[in-house]
């Protein structure tokens, strides 16, 4: 996701941009660029790719003595990652960087162009600073017109804005995204997305709120709320070690990014709801005409996705789904008939045997969708369409954030089919999109749930296997939950169908045979149930995951109740996330890089 740098201050203001940049690398980025403000004249600099390229543009560039200065590092959304979409955005006499979604600039940017504004980018960050310049040519001040400015608009952001009438400010705004401004005693401030580009700059810290804007110079720090009254800033000490501050305070990057996946499927939700539909921008509204099956293919935990996708297509659309292993796909001479949609995901767009697959569908002339996390990826470039998950760059061998955004797509992605493909009234729409709503809250990770993970967790460091098991779309999030324990704990586990264990597996029940029993309360729940009674009978150790207390259970991990079966999958993914984490942590394992396995499988 993207990076913000803001600096004020009589430093080396090039050095201090590009070195903070250079520190939110690890967010994943596809361009990047500066801004800079020196003796009222601008000098701005973009660059596609590595952050090498901008340094190599900008090596004769000198900045001393007093400045301030904007950089940003892009993960392109509205738009490709080309120079004209890389920030900072100029207008007539200001520059702009901005993380998030302005949700309204569609609207914005057409009123914009009949009041004669020109746009040079694809990008919905352009219309904040031609947005600001038109409320400035009818306000008193820089500031009023800044304020009127986002107060206009809608979405999430954090916003950096410098005009050449205030060359000793830096405004700032910040709502959804993250953002703070440190200080020190030299009267210099910078500004961040996160700690890491301030260590060893800034002594104190304040991390904004949502809602908080307002202005900075070299005497005074003003920070307004919501309401658009003054507050006094909250400085803190600043972390000093580098890792731990990229990790946010956490253990490890997984712990990170399961703590991130609120914040991420925020992101992924934004800009594709209304009240009864769902938007995709980003799809060509014929991309279903004649399609009767839709297939789709990966692997490993993109592959439990798409399992998890077929549930929620053919309850939805009606439309015949079928999931493939994308290693096994590759060499079976499957049959592809063109009235086929074929789907592949892929947090990386790299996996090779996915790619491959993607090759063999539009060799056979099928209409072809990848769902990826990474912008520009050979399976991005290739496919005819694409949604991104919006998850960020995703450092933890074992995935966790992206799954959670790959599922929450195909789950806005299945109402968006069934609109098209008439299949779901408007009243069950605006049903299903109300859940959607609610999924961020439902994986915020609470601190009685880690607690109580991680107090049970000493007791699953042995025996001689792990069953996963769930019904319906939970049979998927159990192949999911044992993949993770596989993967980090190097402890044995397999998911299974719930009804399927009776059918041989039950043999090996003993108390020594770890059950992880996902029971949800809204569906399937009286039969999910039977089938662990059938596994507590044969005195297997049990640990159930549900909203229902359950007597059968050695041990049980209570979720909130929810209103739909769907919150519960998202709330006991968290759950399956954080035993996996806190065994492994237990057994003294490398939990971000655990052993002979690599993030991006780029072999077959
Ligand atoms: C598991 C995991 C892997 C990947 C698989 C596919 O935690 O990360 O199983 O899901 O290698 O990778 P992508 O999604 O990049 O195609």
């Amino acid at each position: 996701m993207c990076g913000i740098v803001g600096y004020l201050g009589k430093q080396n203001t090039k050095e201090i941009l590009l070195d903070g940049l250079k520190e939110l690398e690890y967010r994943g980025y596809d361009s990047a660029g500066i801004a800079v403000l020196q003796n009222n004249n601008f000098s701005n600099f973009k660059a596609i790719g590595k952050l090498i390229n901008l340094e190599e543009k900008t090596k004769n560039f000198i900045t001393n003595d007093f400045a301030i200065g904007i950089g940003h590092t892009r993960w392109a959304t509205h738009g490709k990652p080309t120079e004209l979409n890389a920030h900072p955005h100029v207008g007539e006499s200001s520059y702009v960087v901005h993380n998030g979604i302005i949700e309204n600039y569609v609207k914005l940017k057409k009123s914009l162009e009949n009041d004669g504004v020109k746009f040079l980018s694809q990008t919905d960050t352009e219309v904040i600073v031609h947005q600001f310049e038109k409320n400035l040519k009818a306000s008193l001040s820089a500031f009023e017109a800044f304020e009127k400015t986002i107060f206009e608009l809608e979405g999430a952001y954090a916003i950096l804005l410098v005009t050449k009438g205030e060359n000793e400010t830096i405004f700032f705004a910040k709502h959804g995204s993250p953002m703070l401004v440190g200080i020190n005693d030299e009267d210099e401030k910078y500004f961040a997305s996160s700690d890491t580009p301030l260590i060893g700059h800034a002594t104190q810290v304040n991390y904004f709120e949502d809602g908080d804007y307002g202005y900075v110079n070299k005497n005074e720090i003003a920070i307004f709320d919501k309401t658009r009254t003054k507050k006094e800033a909250l400085f803190t000490q600043i972390a000093t070690n580098r890792l731990s501050a990229q990790k946010d305070g956490f253990r490890f990057f997984m712990e990170k990014e399961i703590y991130e996946q609120s914040d991420v499927i925020a992101d992924t939700l934004l800009g594709r709801l209304s009240e009864d539909s769902i938007t995709f921008n980003e799809l060509d509204p014929n991309l279903f005409d004649g399609i009767n099956e839709i297939k789709l293919c990966a692997c490993g935990t993109s592959y439990h996705s798409a399992l998890s996708a077929s549930y929620m297509f053919e309850r939805y659309t009606k439309i015949r789904c079928s999931v493939e292993i994308a290693s096994e796909f590759r060499y079976r001479e499957p049959l592809m008939c063109k009235d086929t949609l074929f789907v592949v995901i892929s947090q990386s767009g790299e996996t090779a045997d996915t790619l491959e697959t993607l090759k063999m569908a539009k060799k056979a002339g099928l209409k072809t969708l990848v769902v990826c996390n990474v912008d520009n990826s050979s399976m991005v470039r290739l496919a005819d369409a694409c949604i991104l998950t919006r998850a960020g760059i995703e450092k933890g061998v074992a995935s966790t954030k992206a799954f959670a955004t790959q599922v929450t797509v195909f789950w806005m992605l299945s109402i968006y089919v069934a609109e098209v493909k008439n299949t779901m009234d408007s009243q069950q729409r605006a049903k299903q999109i109300h859940l959607l709503r609610e999924v961020p809250a439902s994986v915020k990770v609470t601190d009685v749930m880690h607690e109580r993970i991680k107090r049970l967790s000493k007791r699953y460091l042995h025996g001689h296997g792990f069953f996963f098991i769930g019904r319906d779309i939970f049979f998927p999030l159990a192949l999911e939950g044992a993949l993770k324990l596989k993967e980090i704990s190097y402890l044995h586990a397999e998911g299974y169908p719930s009804g399927e264990m009776k059918h041989g597996p039950i043999a090996l029940a003993d108390p020594e045979l770890f059950t992880i029993a996902l029971l949800p309360q809204h569906l399937l729940y009286e039969k999910s149930k039977s089938n662990v009674e059938e596994l507590s009978a044969r005195d297997s150790t049990i640990c159930a995951i549900s909203a229902i207390d359950f007597d059968k259970a050695d041990d049980f991990i209570q979720i909130s109740t929810c209103q739909d079966y769907m919150l519960e999958f998202f709330e006991m993914m968290v759950a399956v996330q954080l035993l996996s984490l806190e065994i492994s942590v237990r057994l003294g394992n490398d939990v971000d890089m655990p052993r002979n396995l690599a993030k991006s499988v780029t072999v077959e």
